[in-house]
């Protein structure tokens, strides 16, 4: 992808978040349509489905070489990474909105021959857009994001767990959540890996914790913690592909070496 192109589609895709955002905004209190997918708390509503439809819509118009990744199906059917793929979540954390009607995200990653290019994440009640360029830096709307501390320590740390993770599983010793809860500051759980993926970004929080992630909860994410000096690889500190079901582990850069070695030796490969 060539500078001028890769910064024209930022501008065009960051007023595109902004438009899909106000479209929710705007609809925030109307009554909901609530589907369920994989399991009963697995939600989908008529919003998931609008602004994946809003975007594939805007993608064949006017990128129509590129390709779509999308939660709820709207996009390509068959991926070729050598393209650039859009990959979306267009409402992360849908039990949030159902619930909270807050703490919620727009999450969308343009990859390009296998690299991250541009990530947004659009937490769209409190209109902060977090976004990123490939070694352009990470931005929170306007404001450049500092480099995130080099001598972040542990025990100074708060780590983002889901609740889930601490019950007894099929991938790890749940009472490794228990060491990491005794072992850091504080845990907390927002229910949108993609605002978890960008509250790392900023250092509000030091590290974001899952077992079992899909291609759209990360993609966005991990361009925008790379950019802030951050690292993200699955919890066995492997590279993770950009269209893998993966585990996560995105991090503080001098807590990696720690949370892989310390607490995650001894897992079982997520399928
Ligand atoms: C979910 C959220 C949640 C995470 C789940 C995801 P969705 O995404 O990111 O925080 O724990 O694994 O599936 O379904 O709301 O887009
Ligand atoms: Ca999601
Ligand atoms: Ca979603």
């Amino acid at each position: 992808m060539n500078k001028v192109t890769r910064e024209a589609l930022f501008n065009q895709l960051r007023a595109w978040m902004l438009e899909a955002g106000a479209l929710i905004r705007n609809k925030i209190n109307n009554p909901r349509t609530i589907d369920t997918k994989s399991n009963p708390n697995d939600l989908v509503t008529e919003m998931d489905r609008e602004v994946e439809a809003f975007f594939a819509d805007k993608l064949n118009r006017y990128f129509s070489d590129h390709l779509l990744l999308g939660e709820e199906g709207y996009g390509s059917s068959t991926f070729d990474k050598n393209k650039t793929i859009w990959i979306l979540d267009p409402i992360d954390g849908t039990m949030n909105f159902v619930h909270q009607k807050q703490n919620f995200a727009i999450s969308l990653g343009v990859y390009d021959q296998g690299l991250g290019e541009i990530g947004f994440i659009y937490d769209v009640m409190n209109n902060n857009l977090y976004s990123a360029m490939r070694d352009g830096g990470a931005f929170k709307n306007d404001q450049k994001l500092a480099r995130l501390d080099e001598n972040k320590q542990l025990k100074e740390s708060i780590i983002c767990l889901n609740h889930r993770w601490l019950m007894e599983n099929n991938y790890i010793d749940y009472k490794v959540g228990q060491r990491l809860v005794r072992d850091t500051r504080g845990t907390r759980t927002y229910g949108s890996a993609a605002l978890e993926f960008a509250y790392v970004a900023e250092g509000a929080l030091d590290a974001y914790i899952s077992m079992r992630l899909e291609p759209w909860d990360i993609a966005a994410g991990r361009i925008i913690v790379q950019e802030a000096g951050g690292i993200t690889t699955n919890i066995e500190g492997e590279e993770i592909g950009i269209l893998e079901r993966t585990s996560i582990l995105t991090c503080n850069p001098n807590l990696h070496d720690t949370l892989i070695n310390d607490y995650f030796k001894e897992i079982k490969k997520v399928t």
